[in-house]
């Protein structure tokens, strides 16, 4: 992608932004200078960022198989959905059923530039993308695109996957997550996955946190007992909150060292 932004856009690509740094991560085109700066600091402290931003990835893809196969989910909202990518949720959900439903929500209008690509839905399904930040998640909930696409009172899967380390702490993380699950069914289902710093080196956890300062605090990282929190309340199905390469992998994949990942994450099923 050529920087700078066009005039007039409401891109600021002077500053590192998640999505475009996570496209820069997973091999994309659509990034700037400041994210492939941002992704490298990252990458210099922690060089397996780019098998873990593929294993987040891939972790989201089994969780949407199980969630369609297994759960008899076929609606989804996917908030922080990034810029699309192989393998979006409405076309791993319309490959097991062609009628699966996809509300995608992101707050970097980048990815509005992008979401064409969100919205290839099968005729007998629908997607919809809303550029929203899930700060303000009565902002989502309220969308007359969400009431027109998803039908709250049947079970919905909500994917919240590597978003909320985006979240501070003062930004109320588990209140929106509350807010988010309230609304939703019983049967309901929430995905969620979260960087965490566990089980690296204090030198190691030291370099990111100065490439965190030097993006402007992009991310809150957070310990498996607080990113178990997120889940009070709920019914996680088996194998719980874990490194995400463990959640049910293929047959056969080679799991890599939680620590080259650092990604927890779990999916249980609303009451
Ligand atoms: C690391 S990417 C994850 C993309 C995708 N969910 C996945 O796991 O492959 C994080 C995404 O969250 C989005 N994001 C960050 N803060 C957000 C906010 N406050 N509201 C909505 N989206 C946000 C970013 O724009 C980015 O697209």
């Amino acid at each position: 992608m050529t920087d700078p932004s066009p005039p007039g856009s409401k891109l600021d690509t002077t500053v590192a932004h998640p999505a475009r740094r996570y496209n820069y991560w997973l091999g994309g085109k659509d990034n700037f200078a400041a994210d492939r700066e941002s992704g490298d600091q990252v990458a210099a402290a922690f060089p397996t960022v780019r098998i873990a931003a593929r294993a987040n990835r891939e972790f989201l893809k089994r969780t949407v198989e199980f969630l369609v196969a297994e759960a008899g989910i076929r609606q989804f909202l996917d908030i922080g959905t990034g810029l699309p990518t192989a393998d979006n949720i409405h076309e791993v959900a319309q490959r097991i059923d062609p009628r699966s439903r996809a509300v995608y929500v992101d707050n970097d209008p980048l990815v509005m530039s992008h979401a064409r690509a969100l919205l290839t839905s099968s005729p007998e399904g629908r997607t919809v993308y809303l550029e929203r930040d899930i700060r303000d998640p009565g902002s989502i909930l309220d969308a007359p695109e969400l009431r027109d696409t998803l039908d709250l009172g049947q079970p919905v899967g909500l994917t919240l996957v590597a978003v909320l380390h985006f979240v501070r702490d003062h930004e109320n993380p588990y209140g929106v997550v509350r807010r988010l699950v309230d609304a939703l069914p019983s049967g309901s289902y929430l995905v969620l996955s979260h960087g965490t710093y566990d089980g690296l080196p204090a030198g190691v956890v030291e370099r990111l946190e100065q490439a965190n300062a030097a993006s402007g605090g992009l991310s809150r990282t957070r310990s498996r007992a607080e990113v178990d929190r997120f889940f009070e309340g709920l019914e996680l199905v088996e194998p719980g909150v874990v490194p995400v390469a463990e959640w049910r992998p293929a047959p056969g994949a080679e799991i890599p060292d939680p620590v080259d990942i650092c990604m927890y994450g779990g999916v249980a099923r609303v009451r």
